[in-house]
């Protein structure tokens, strides 16, 4: 969706947006569309309050309007940019109920203010992937009727809201491309495909580098090179690199499984396998963020680091009790070949930091079911050996509205993924939560020393309906987070 921004216009056509205060005080645009006082009396009998969140959408209301929709803005005082936001994807669910295809907003806020509206607006616009539908289904609005694709913001200051603006719309297209490559199917999207899309970004200044199987083989990435082993479809690790800025960099690592059926350790038809295509979400945060970082020119040096590879089971597939020398050079057993994405990760997390000397690193992965479990709506699992970075990350992603939730890195895991025969076992079936087990196994393969903290985002990869700034679809979890903690 195009969003535009100009001056207010002396007599508003079309469809139109108006904001409205907190106990139903009008802004300034109000009086412009409402001159006789008729709408106000008509939102008061409606109860209509102007909290967040509220709309009402008025059809026809008098010519030159084709309809009129009234927001919520709450209170004044409250009116920071995650509210903004959230007041912007509420309004794009009232203009979308409008089937307006292009509408204007008469937004009298000031250009940071109104740059964050935009946003939320956009951000809610996100269409799910249509592209392997041959044809139109009656039954689905979005097929049948006519879509927005263009809202123009009227301010008192349109350049500088447009210049504003500019820097959220690059984080938009990285939340934007992460959302389409978690929904894509493994069939479309396996290792390679998904490095592929990684090149892309080349456009945009960012240097990329891909290791095929042989690289991956030939540097000794042997836990990736294992949980690919079972595919047709051999691993890949992509290396993107941002240098807005020198000195050491931000390192992100993500989780591309892009297909994660359990292996030999096959998973359960009730585990909705399907979803397991969206286990490169974690990697799809990290190409979202570099997206970002690199569309707004951000003055940082960011690395993303990519492992992708296929779960899958077969004749050449890894089993239950192999023992895989890793390239930090610890021994693993691999008990359950589920237990996957901590096995690619360690190898990741151990090549990132010896190859490119982070200043802090922080990893994403969709890698328990148990996480889900233990915290539940709204929080991913934040773990962390650094209090600094720890703080950092929990203030951006409050900020942004993807929320994390501390746990701790504890001790008692150890003894969880002791093995017998090799350095470590890559599960436990224990008394601790496996969430807590799979952290503490990352955190083996980083040096001493070095900053790093582990997201497991698992179940965050998917919005349900009611997801202020995101429809029903992938959510791209961690794009956002990753950008702003990258800053610049
Ligand atoms: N990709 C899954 C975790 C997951 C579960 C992500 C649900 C999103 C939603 C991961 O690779 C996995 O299979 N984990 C196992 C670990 C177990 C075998 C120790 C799990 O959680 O069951
Ligand atoms: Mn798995
Ligand atoms: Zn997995």
């Amino acid at each position: 969706m195009r969003i535009t921004f100009g001056a207010f216009p002396a007599a508003p056509v079309g469809t139109v947006a108006v904001g409205l205060w907190r106990g139903r005080r009008p802004t300034a645009p109000v009086a412009a569309v409402d001159l006789d006082g008729g709408l106000r009396r008509r939102l008061k009998r409606l109860d209509f309050d102007g909290d967040e969140g509220e709309t009402e959408l008025f059809l026809a209301p008098a010519a030159p309007l084709e309809s009129l929709v009234v927001f919520g803005l709450g209170k004044r005082r409250k009116l920071d940019s995650p509210r903004l936001r959230r007041i912007g994807g509420a309004l794009l669910d009232e203009l979308d109920e409008s089937r307006a295809v292009k509408a204007t907003v008469l937004l009298d806020l000031d250009p940071a203010q109104v740059a964050e509206l935009a946003y939320g607006l956009q951000l809610k616009s996100y269409r799910p992937l249509r592209k392997y539908r041959t044809k139109f289904d009656p039954d689905d609005e979005d097929d049948v009727l006519p879509v927005l694709d263009e809202v123009v913001i009227a301010c008192a200051e349109p350049e500088a809201a447009a210049a504003r603006y500019a820097a959220r719309e690059a984080v938009a297209q990285g939340v934007f491309l992460a959302r389409d490559l978690t929904d894509e199917p493994g069939n479309v999207l396996g290792p390679e495909e998904f490095s592929d899309r990684a090149r892309l970004l080349e456009t945009l200044g960012v240097e990329v580098t891909v290791l095929d199987d042989a690289a991956i083989a030939a540097a000794g990435l042997n836990l990736l090179a294992a949980v690919g082993m079972g595919s047709g479809r051999p691993p890949r690790l992509v290396l993107l690199r941002w240098r807005g800025a020198t000195g050491r960099p931000l390192v992100l690592v993500g989780k591309g499984i892009t297909f994660d059926s359990g292996g030999i350790s096959i998973k359960f038809d009730d585990e909705d396998m399907d979803a397991m295509k969206g286990d490169m979400a974690g990697a799809a945060a990290v190409i979202g963020a570099m997206r970002a970082i690199a569309g707004r020119k951000a003055k940082a040096h960011v690395c993303g680091v990519l492992a992708l590879a296929e779960n899958m089971p077969s004749g050449r597939a890894q089993r239950p009790g192999d023992v895989v020398r890793s390239f930090s050079g610890q021994t693993v057993e691999v008990i359950d070949t589920d237990a996957e994405g901590r096995l690619v990760l360690a190898d990741t997390l151990a090549w990132a930091a010896t190859t490119l000397k982070p200043g802090a690193m922080v990893d994403i992965a969709t890698l328990t079911g148990a996480v889900e479990e233990v915290l539940g709506d709204p929080y991913a699992g934040l773990y962390a050996n650094d209090d600094g970075l720890a703080r950092r990350l929990l203030k951006h992603a409050k900020a942004e509205a993807e929320p994390l939730w501390r746990l701790p890195l504890t001790e008692s895991c150890d003894e969880d993924v002791k093995s017998d025969i090799a350095d470590l076992r890559n599960c436990a079936w224990g008394e601790v939560p496996d969430n807590d087990d799979a952290a503490r196994f990352l955190g083996r393969f980083i040096p001493e020393g070095l900053p790093w903290a582990h997201i497991d985002m698992a179940g965050k990869e998917w919005a349900d309906e009611d997801d202020p700034l995101c429809p029903e679809t992938a959510t791209g979890f961690g794009v956002r987070l990753f950008d702003a903690l990258a800053g610049g």
